[in-house]
Protein backbone atom coordinates (compact mmCIF):
# COMPACT_ATOMS: atom_id res chain seq x y z
CA UNK A 1 0.00 0.00 0.00
CA UNK A 2 3.03 2.37 0.65
CA UNK A 3 2.27 5.38 3.11
CA UNK A 4 4.93 6.70 5.04
CA UNK A 5 4.50 7.50 8.68
CA UNK A 6 4.70 10.51 10.13
CA UNK A 7 6.98 10.28 13.33
CA UNK A 8 4.24 11.91 15.63
CA UNK A 9 1.82 9.38 13.73
CA UNK A 10 4.54 6.60 14.37
CA UNK A 11 4.57 7.83 18.54
CA UNK A 12 0.58 7.21 18.08
CA UNK A 13 0.95 4.00 16.32
CA UNK A 14 3.37 2.42 18.66
CA UNK A 15 1.40 4.21 22.28
CA UNK A 16 -2.02 2.58 20.85
CA UNK A 17 -0.29 -0.51 20.35
CA UNK A 18 1.40 -0.76 23.67
CA UNK A 19 -2.36 -0.15 24.91
CA UNK A 20 -3.98 -3.03 23.07
CA UNK A 21 -1.13 -6.06 24.28
CA UNK A 22 -1.02 -4.61 27.68
CA UNK A 23 -4.44 -5.00 27.84
CA UNK A 24 -4.57 -8.70 26.81
CA UNK A 25 -5.08 -10.86 29.42
CA UNK A 26 -3.12 -8.40 31.62
CA UNK A 27 -6.34 -6.65 34.28
CA UNK A 28 -7.71 -10.08 34.26
CA UNK A 29 -5.72 -11.48 36.84
CA UNK A 30 -4.38 -9.94 40.13
CA UNK A 31 -1.18 -9.23 40.04
CA UNK A 32 -0.41 -11.56 43.29
CA UNK A 33 -1.89 -14.69 41.32
CA UNK A 34 -0.01 -13.66 38.63
CA UNK A 35 2.89 -14.02 40.49
CA UNK A 36 1.95 -16.94 42.31
CA UNK A 37 1.49 -18.82 38.83
CA UNK A 38 4.92 -17.18 37.38
CA UNK A 39 7.08 -18.78 40.85
CA UNK A 40 5.96 -22.53 39.50
CA UNK A 41 6.49 -21.90 36.02
CA UNK A 42 10.02 -20.50 36.89
CA UNK A 43 10.54 -23.49 39.23
CA UNK A 44 9.79 -25.91 36.10
CA UNK A 45 11.48 -24.18 33.56
CA UNK A 46 14.42 -24.59 35.93
CA UNK A 47 14.00 -27.99 36.19
CA UNK A 48 13.76 -28.22 32.51
CA UNK A 49 16.91 -26.71 31.86
CA UNK A 50 18.55 -29.80 33.62
CA UNK A 51 16.29 -32.02 32.11
CA UNK A 52 16.94 -32.47 28.15
CA UNK A 53 18.19 -35.89 26.96
CA UNK A 54 21.48 -35.31 25.72
CA UNK A 55 22.32 -33.07 28.69
CA UNK A 56 25.11 -35.02 31.48
CA UNK A 57 23.94 -34.98 34.98
CA UNK A 58 24.17 -31.58 36.41
CA UNK A 59 24.26 -29.68 33.33
CA UNK A 60 22.51 -26.29 32.97
CA UNK A 61 21.53 -24.85 30.03
CA UNK A 62 21.30 -21.10 29.84
CA UNK A 63 18.58 -21.10 27.15
CA UNK A 64 16.93 -24.26 24.96
CA UNK A 65 17.99 -21.75 22.09
CA UNK A 66 19.93 -23.85 19.52
CA UNK A 67 20.38 -20.80 17.14
CA UNK A 68 20.09 -17.16 16.76
CA UNK A 69 21.61 -17.07 19.73
CA UNK A 70 23.12 -20.48 20.36
CA UNK A 71 22.54 -20.45 24.42
CA UNK A 72 22.41 -24.07 24.71
CA UNK A 73 26.11 -24.72 26.38
CA UNK A 74 26.07 -24.81 30.72
CA UNK A 75 27.60 -21.32 31.13
CA UNK A 76 29.83 -21.02 34.66
CA UNK A 77 27.92 -17.82 35.77
CA UNK A 78 24.47 -18.76 34.84
CA UNK A 79 24.44 -22.16 36.39
CA UNK A 80 25.96 -20.60 39.64
CA UNK A 81 23.27 -18.22 40.09
CA UNK A 82 20.29 -21.25 39.02
CA UNK A 83 22.41 -23.24 41.41
CA UNK A 84 22.11 -20.90 44.26
CA UNK A 85 18.15 -20.85 43.69
CA UNK A 86 18.08 -24.64 43.66
CA UNK A 87 19.33 -24.46 47.58
CA UNK A 88 17.53 -21.71 48.13
CA UNK A 89 14.39 -24.01 47.05
CA UNK A 90 15.94 -26.55 49.06
CA UNK A 91 16.01 -25.04 52.47
CA UNK A 92 12.32 -23.49 51.77
CA UNK A 93 10.73 -26.59 51.15
CA UNK A 94 9.41 -28.96 54.09
CA UNK A 95 7.95 -31.62 51.38
CA UNK A 96 10.77 -34.74 52.18
CA UNK A 97 10.08 -35.79 48.08
CA UNK A 98 10.69 -32.39 46.67
CA UNK A 99 13.65 -31.94 48.79
CA UNK A 100 15.06 -35.46 47.62
CA UNK A 101 14.29 -34.18 44.28
CA UNK A 102 16.59 -30.93 44.74
CA UNK A 103 19.12 -32.54 46.90
CA UNK A 104 19.63 -35.02 43.43
CA UNK A 105 19.54 -31.92 40.94
CA UNK A 106 21.92 -30.10 43.16
CA UNK A 107 24.62 -33.23 44.29
CA UNK A 108 24.17 -33.76 40.19
CA UNK A 109 25.31 -30.13 39.82
CA UNK A 110 28.72 -30.46 42.00
CA UNK A 111 29.67 -33.66 39.99
CA UNK A 112 28.97 -31.85 36.84
CA UNK A 113 31.49 -28.85 38.33
CA UNK A 114 34.00 -31.18 39.34
CA UNK A 115 34.26 -32.54 35.81
CA UNK A 116 34.50 -28.86 34.41
CA UNK A 117 37.43 -28.19 36.61
CA UNK A 118 38.52 -31.08 35.46
CA UNK A 119 38.70 -30.45 31.73
CA UNK A 120 41.41 -28.67 29.78
CA UNK A 121 40.37 -25.05 28.96
CA UNK A 122 41.93 -21.96 27.80
CA UNK A 123 41.37 -20.24 30.63
CA UNK A 124 41.54 -22.76 33.39
CA UNK A 125 38.38 -22.31 36.19
CA UNK A 126 38.08 -19.15 34.19
CA UNK A 127 36.51 -20.77 31.58
CA UNK A 128 33.34 -19.29 30.91
CA UNK A 129 31.21 -22.26 29.02
CA UNK A 130 31.11 -25.57 28.78
CA UNK A 131 29.28 -27.97 26.09
CA UNK A 132 26.63 -30.10 28.06
CA UNK A 133 28.55 -33.03 28.34
CA UNK A 134 31.04 -31.20 30.57
CA UNK A 135 33.86 -29.86 27.97
CA UNK A 136 34.59 -26.79 27.43
CA UNK A 137 34.28 -24.54 24.68
CA UNK A 138 37.60 -23.90 22.62
CA UNK A 139 36.68 -21.65 20.07
CA UNK A 140 37.16 -17.79 20.51
CA UNK A 141 35.32 -16.43 23.41
CA UNK A 142 35.92 -13.71 25.78
CA UNK A 143 38.03 -15.30 28.55
CA UNK A 144 38.47 -15.41 31.55
CA UNK A 145 35.14 -14.45 33.51
CA UNK A 146 36.38 -14.91 36.43
CA UNK A 147 32.46 -14.28 38.56
CA UNK A 148 32.02 -17.74 37.68
CA UNK A 149 33.97 -19.42 40.23
CA UNK A 150 32.94 -16.75 42.71
CA UNK A 151 29.40 -17.56 42.02
CA UNK A 152 29.44 -21.64 41.81
CA UNK A 153 31.63 -21.24 45.20
CA UNK A 154 28.55 -19.13 46.67
CA UNK A 155 26.29 -21.69 45.72
CA UNK A 156 27.73 -24.64 46.74
CA UNK A 157 29.41 -23.02 50.36
CA UNK A 158 25.59 -22.41 51.72
CA UNK A 159 25.07 -26.07 50.25
CA UNK A 160 28.09 -27.14 52.42
CA UNK A 161 26.70 -25.65 56.13
CA UNK A 162 23.15 -26.66 55.51
CA UNK A 163 24.51 -30.56 54.66
CA UNK A 164 26.91 -29.73 57.94
CA UNK A 165 24.06 -28.77 60.10
CA UNK A 166 22.03 -31.71 58.87
CA UNK A 167 24.84 -34.02 59.57
CA UNK A 168 26.31 -34.55 56.37
CA UNK A 169 30.21 -33.48 57.10
CA UNK A 170 32.04 -35.75 55.34
CA UNK A 171 29.91 -35.60 52.34
CA UNK A 172 31.18 -32.42 53.09
CA UNK A 173 34.80 -32.87 53.16
CA UNK A 174 34.36 -35.35 50.23
CA UNK A 175 33.33 -33.08 47.92
CA UNK A 176 32.76 -30.14 48.57
CA UNK A 177 35.66 -28.72 51.27
CA UNK A 178 38.78 -31.28 51.92
CA UNK A 179 41.20 -28.45 52.93
CA UNK A 180 43.73 -30.04 51.01
CA UNK A 181 46.35 -28.74 48.44
CA UNK A 182 46.23 -29.79 45.95
CA UNK A 183 42.77 -30.59 46.75
CA UNK A 184 40.54 -32.64 44.45
CA UNK A 185 37.24 -30.97 46.14
CA UNK A 186 34.64 -28.09 44.17
CA UNK A 187 34.23 -25.43 46.63
CA UNK A 188 38.16 -25.54 47.86
CA UNK A 189 39.28 -25.38 44.39
CA UNK A 190 37.22 -22.63 43.38
CA UNK A 191 38.56 -20.60 46.68
CA UNK A 192 41.81 -20.95 45.78
CA UNK A 193 41.42 -20.05 42.08
CA UNK A 194 39.47 -16.37 43.69
CA UNK A 195 42.40 -15.93 46.37
CA UNK A 196 45.01 -15.84 43.78
CA UNK A 197 43.34 -13.82 40.83
CA UNK A 198 41.22 -11.95 41.95
CA UNK A 199 43.18 -9.10 40.94
CA UNK A 200 43.72 -9.67 37.35
CA UNK A 201 41.76 -8.46 34.63
CA UNK A 202 38.92 -10.41 33.01
CA UNK A 203 35.89 -10.57 31.34
CA UNK A 204 32.63 -8.70 32.29
CA UNK A 205 29.35 -10.97 33.10
CA UNK A 206 28.11 -9.48 29.70
CA UNK A 207 31.43 -11.22 28.20
CA UNK A 208 32.63 -7.92 26.56
CA UNK A 209 34.72 -5.58 28.50
CA UNK A 210 38.65 -7.02 29.53
CA UNK A 211 39.21 -5.10 32.71
CA UNK A 212 38.28 -4.54 36.37
CA UNK A 213 34.97 -5.32 37.22
CA UNK A 214 32.47 -4.07 40.34
CA UNK A 215 30.15 -6.97 39.41
CA UNK A 216 33.25 -9.77 39.44
CA UNK A 217 35.36 -8.10 42.20
CA UNK A 218 31.96 -7.95 44.56
CA UNK A 219 31.25 -11.64 44.20
CA UNK A 220 34.48 -12.27 44.63
CA UNK A 221 35.02 -10.90 47.94
CA UNK A 222 31.75 -12.42 49.26
CA UNK A 223 33.01 -15.87 48.34
CA UNK A 224 35.62 -15.49 49.87
CA UNK A 225 34.35 -14.25 53.28
CA UNK A 226 31.74 -16.95 53.25
CA UNK A 227 34.59 -19.68 52.19
CA UNK A 228 36.67 -17.93 55.32
CA UNK A 229 33.82 -18.70 57.72
CA UNK A 230 33.37 -22.47 55.67
CA UNK A 231 37.38 -23.08 55.55
CA UNK A 232 37.25 -22.07 59.57
CA UNK A 233 34.43 -24.50 60.47
CA UNK A 234 36.38 -27.10 58.97
CA UNK A 235 39.60 -26.57 60.91
CA UNK A 236 41.81 -25.15 57.66
CA UNK A 237 42.46 -22.47 59.64
CA UNK A 238 45.39 -21.05 57.67
CA UNK A 239 43.46 -20.86 54.49
CA UNK A 240 40.78 -19.35 56.70
CA UNK A 241 43.19 -16.35 56.90
CA UNK A 242 44.57 -15.94 53.59
CA UNK A 243 40.96 -15.69 51.93
CA UNK A 244 39.93 -13.12 54.42
CA UNK A 245 43.11 -11.20 53.95
CA UNK A 246 42.05 -11.40 50.39
CA UNK A 247 39.10 -10.70 51.11
CA UNK A 248 40.45 -7.28 52.67
CA UNK A 249 42.28 -6.51 49.40
CA UNK A 250 39.28 -6.91 47.45
CA UNK A 251 37.26 -4.54 49.95
CA UNK A 252 40.14 -1.75 49.05
CA UNK A 253 40.04 -2.64 45.38
CA UNK A 254 36.13 -2.04 46.18
CA UNK A 255 36.31 1.21 47.04
CA UNK A 256 38.04 2.49 44.09
CA UNK A 257 35.08 2.27 42.35
CA UNK A 258 32.43 3.45 45.39
CA UNK A 259 34.66 6.51 46.27
CA UNK A 260 35.52 7.53 42.85
CA UNK A 261 34.77 11.45 42.39
CA UNK A 262 34.45 10.78 38.99
CA UNK A 263 30.85 9.77 39.05
CA UNK A 264 28.01 10.29 41.57
CA UNK A 265 26.56 6.27 40.92
CA UNK A 266 29.11 3.13 41.18
CA UNK A 267 31.32 3.02 38.25
CA UNK A 268 30.77 -0.84 36.26
CA UNK A 269 34.45 -0.99 35.04
CA UNK A 270 38.15 0.91 36.11
CA UNK A 271 41.26 0.20 33.66
CA UNK A 272 40.05 -1.44 30.80
CA UNK A 273 42.66 -3.01 28.38
CA UNK A 274 42.41 -1.90 25.07
CA UNK A 275 39.82 0.89 24.17
CA UNK A 276 36.76 0.49 24.50
CA UNK A 277 35.27 4.01 24.01
CA UNK A 278 31.71 2.68 23.47
CA UNK A 279 30.84 2.54 27.12
CA UNK A 280 30.71 5.80 27.96
CA UNK A 281 28.71 6.51 30.99
CA UNK A 282 30.42 3.11 32.66
CA UNK A 283 26.72 2.70 34.27
CA UNK A 284 25.48 -0.88 34.32
CA UNK A 285 22.65 -2.88 35.89
CA UNK A 286 25.59 -5.61 36.64
CA UNK A 287 26.60 -3.11 39.85
CA UNK A 288 22.74 -4.03 41.46
CA UNK A 289 22.86 -7.83 40.19
CA UNK A 290 26.23 -7.89 41.98
CA UNK A 291 24.42 -6.47 45.21
CA UNK A 292 21.98 -8.54 44.84
CA UNK A 293 23.42 -12.09 44.13
CA UNK A 294 25.77 -11.80 46.70
CA UNK A 295 24.49 -10.08 50.04
CA UNK A 296 27.26 -8.71 52.00
CA UNK A 297 27.99 -10.37 55.27
CA UNK A 298 29.20 -6.76 56.91
CA UNK A 299 28.01 -3.31 56.52
CA UNK A 300 30.46 -2.54 53.59
CA UNK A 301 27.93 -1.19 51.15
CA UNK A 302 24.36 -1.04 52.69
CA UNK A 303 21.40 -0.45 50.57
CA UNK A 304 20.68 2.92 51.70
CA UNK A 305 24.31 4.28 50.23
CA UNK A 306 23.99 6.49 48.25
CA UNK A 307 25.76 5.48 45.42
CA UNK A 308 23.62 3.18 45.51
CA UNK A 309 20.95 4.53 45.39
CA UNK A 310 22.13 6.75 42.81
CA UNK A 311 22.92 3.58 40.49
CA UNK A 312 19.61 2.23 40.75
CA UNK A 313 17.76 5.99 39.70
CA UNK A 314 20.21 6.96 37.11
CA UNK A 315 19.79 3.62 35.24
CA UNK A 316 16.16 3.91 35.15
CA UNK A 317 16.66 7.38 34.54
CA UNK A 318 18.78 6.04 31.25
CA UNK A 319 16.45 3.44 30.07
CA UNK A 320 13.67 5.26 30.71
CA UNK A 321 14.50 7.66 27.93
CA UNK A 322 16.46 5.26 25.45
CA UNK A 323 13.84 2.39 25.29
CA UNK A 324 10.73 3.66 22.98
CA UNK A 325 8.44 1.50 24.95
CA UNK A 326 9.70 3.45 27.96
CA UNK A 327 8.13 6.51 26.73
CA UNK A 328 4.62 8.03 27.49
CA UNK A 329 4.19 6.01 30.86
CA UNK A 330 1.48 3.56 29.71
CA UNK A 331 3.37 1.01 31.18
CA UNK A 332 3.81 -0.14 35.29
CA UNK A 333 8.11 1.23 36.05
CA UNK A 334 10.02 1.30 33.20
CA UNK A 335 12.18 -1.49 31.23
CA UNK A 336 15.79 -1.85 31.98
CA UNK A 337 18.40 -3.15 30.07
CA UNK A 338 22.56 -3.48 30.79
CA UNK A 339 24.07 -0.52 30.15
CA UNK A 340 22.91 2.39 28.05
CA UNK A 341 25.18 2.12 24.84
CA UNK A 342 24.26 -1.85 24.29
CA UNK A 343 23.55 -2.68 20.89
CA UNK A 344 23.43 -6.83 21.55
CA UNK A 345 19.86 -7.67 20.26
CA UNK A 346 20.67 -11.95 20.31
CA UNK A 347 21.85 -11.83 17.07
CA UNK A 348 23.43 -8.71 16.01
CA UNK A 349 24.81 -5.88 17.37
CA UNK A 350 22.88 -3.06 15.83
CA UNK A 351 20.20 -1.83 18.82
CA UNK A 352 20.13 -3.42 22.66
CA UNK A 353 17.02 -3.82 24.08
CA UNK A 354 15.66 -3.85 27.68
CA UNK A 355 16.27 -7.05 29.48
CA UNK A 356 13.86 -9.14 31.58
CA UNK A 357 16.49 -10.32 34.38
CA UNK A 358 17.48 -6.37 34.60
CA UNK A 359 13.96 -5.57 34.92
CA UNK A 360 13.61 -7.18 37.83
CA UNK A 361 16.48 -6.59 38.84
CA UNK A 362 15.55 -3.11 39.54
CA UNK A 363 12.55 -4.69 41.30
CA UNK A 364 14.78 -6.46 43.38
CA UNK A 365 16.73 -3.93 44.57
CA UNK A 366 13.31 -1.82 45.45
CA UNK A 367 12.47 -4.72 47.73
CA UNK A 368 15.96 -4.89 49.57
CA UNK A 369 15.72 -1.02 49.92
CA UNK A 370 12.61 -2.06 51.77
CA UNK A 371 13.64 -4.75 53.60
CA UNK A 372 15.94 -2.29 54.63
CA UNK A 373 13.94 0.73 55.38
CA UNK A 374 12.90 1.59 58.92
CA UNK A 375 9.53 3.65 58.57
CA UNK A 376 6.53 1.78 57.20
CA UNK A 377 5.59 4.30 55.08
CA UNK A 378 8.68 4.45 53.04
CA UNK A 379 8.51 0.80 53.63
CA UNK A 380 5.43 0.36 51.26
CA UNK A 381 6.23 3.02 48.90
CA UNK A 382 9.54 1.24 48.11
CA UNK A 383 7.58 -2.17 48.00
CA UNK A 384 5.23 -0.28 45.87
CA UNK A 385 8.02 0.72 43.39
CA UNK A 386 9.83 -3.06 43.09
CA UNK A 387 5.79 -3.99 42.15
CA UNK A 388 5.73 -1.37 39.31
CA UNK A 389 8.63 -3.24 37.56
CA UNK A 390 7.49 -6.86 38.62
CA UNK A 391 4.75 -5.84 36.73
CA UNK A 392 6.79 -4.52 33.78
CA UNK A 393 7.54 -8.09 33.66
CA UNK A 394 4.52 -9.23 33.22
CA UNK A 395 3.01 -6.41 30.65
CA UNK A 396 5.97 -7.92 28.18
CA UNK A 397 6.13 -11.44 29.56
CA UNK A 398 4.10 -14.63 27.04
CA UNK A 399 0.48 -15.16 28.36
CA UNK A 400 1.81 -18.45 29.16
CA UNK A 401 4.36 -16.99 31.14
CA UNK A 402 7.35 -17.86 29.59
CA UNK A 403 10.31 -15.54 29.42
CA UNK A 404 13.19 -14.54 26.87
CA UNK A 405 16.06 -12.82 27.27
CA UNK A 406 15.35 -9.40 25.81
CA UNK A 407 12.12 -7.12 25.57
CA UNK A 408 12.02 -5.52 21.92
CA UNK A 409 12.75 -1.79 22.47
CA UNK A 410 10.03 -0.34 20.26
CA UNK A 411 7.37 -3.32 19.95
CA UNK A 412 7.70 -4.55 23.85
CA UNK A 413 7.70 -8.31 22.69
CA UNK A 414 9.73 -10.83 23.75
CA UNK A 415 12.76 -11.65 21.86
CA UNK A 416 16.55 -13.29 21.59
CA UNK A 417 17.18 -16.37 23.80
CA UNK A 418 13.35 -17.70 24.97
CA UNK A 419 13.34 -19.63 27.89
CA UNK A 420 16.43 -18.04 29.41
CA UNK A 421 16.85 -20.28 32.51
CA UNK A 422 18.54 -17.26 34.36
CA UNK A 423 15.49 -15.09 34.15
CA UNK A 424 13.14 -18.06 35.94
CA UNK A 425 16.46 -18.03 38.71
CA UNK A 426 15.77 -14.18 38.68
CA UNK A 427 11.89 -14.85 39.26
CA UNK A 428 12.53 -16.75 42.16
CA UNK A 429 14.98 -13.93 43.88
CA UNK A 430 13.04 -11.51 43.28
CA UNK A 431 9.80 -13.19 44.60
CA UNK A 432 11.49 -13.73 47.72
CA UNK A 433 12.67 -10.13 48.56
CA UNK A 434 9.22 -9.23 47.72
CA UNK A 435 8.25 -11.49 50.91
CA UNK A 436 10.65 -10.77 52.98
CA UNK A 437 9.66 -6.87 51.92
CA UNK A 438 6.07 -7.61 53.43
CA UNK A 439 7.37 -9.20 56.80
CA UNK A 440 8.88 -5.80 57.03
CA UNK A 441 6.06 -4.00 56.73
CA UNK A 442 4.40 -6.18 59.18
CA UNK A 443 6.53 -6.02 62.49
C1 LIG B 1 27.49 -12.76 23.25
C2 LIG B 1 27.53 -12.30 24.66
O1 LIG B 1 27.08 -13.30 25.49
C3 LIG B 1 26.74 -11.04 24.84
O2 LIG B 1 26.74 -10.64 26.16
C4 LIG B 1 27.39 -10.01 23.97
O3 LIG B 1 26.71 -8.80 24.11
C5 LIG B 1 27.42 -10.47 22.53
N1 LIG B 1 28.05 -11.76 22.41
C6 LIG B 1 28.12 -9.48 21.64
O4 LIG B 1 29.47 -9.39 22.01
C1 LIG C 1 24.77 -13.34 27.38
C2 LIG C 1 24.93 -12.58 28.65
O1 LIG C 1 25.55 -11.36 28.38
C3 LIG C 1 25.74 -13.37 29.65
O2 LIG C 1 25.77 -12.68 30.86
C4 LIG C 1 25.19 -14.74 29.84
O3 LIG C 1 26.04 -15.48 30.68
C5 LIG C 1 25.00 -15.46 28.53
N1 LIG C 1 24.28 -14.64 27.58
C6 LIG C 1 24.23 -16.77 28.71
O4 LIG C 1 22.97 -16.51 29.24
Amino acid sequence: MGFILQQSDMKIFMALMLISFTQKGYAQVSFESWLQNEVIISQSKIFASMSFQDLAPGAIVASPSKSQPDYYYHWIRDAGLVADVLVDMYQKSSDINRKKYLEQKIKNYISFSAKNQKAPALSGFGEPKFYVDGTAYSLPWGRPQNDGPALRALALVKWAEIRIDEGFLSEVQNQLYDGKIPTKTVIKNDLEYVAAHWSEASFDLWEEVLGDHFFTRWVQRSALLKGAQLAQKLGDLGASDWYLKQALQIEASLNSFVRNVSYSYIPSTLNIQGHDKSKKMNLDSAVLLGLLRAPSPDLFLPWSHIKVQKTLETLIQEFSQIYNINRGHLNPGVAVGRYPEDVYDGENSIQGNPWVLTTLAAAETYYEMAQAATEASQVQGLIDQGDAFFQRVRVHAFADGSLSEQIDRNTGYMRSAYDLTWNYAAVLTTYWARERALKNLIK
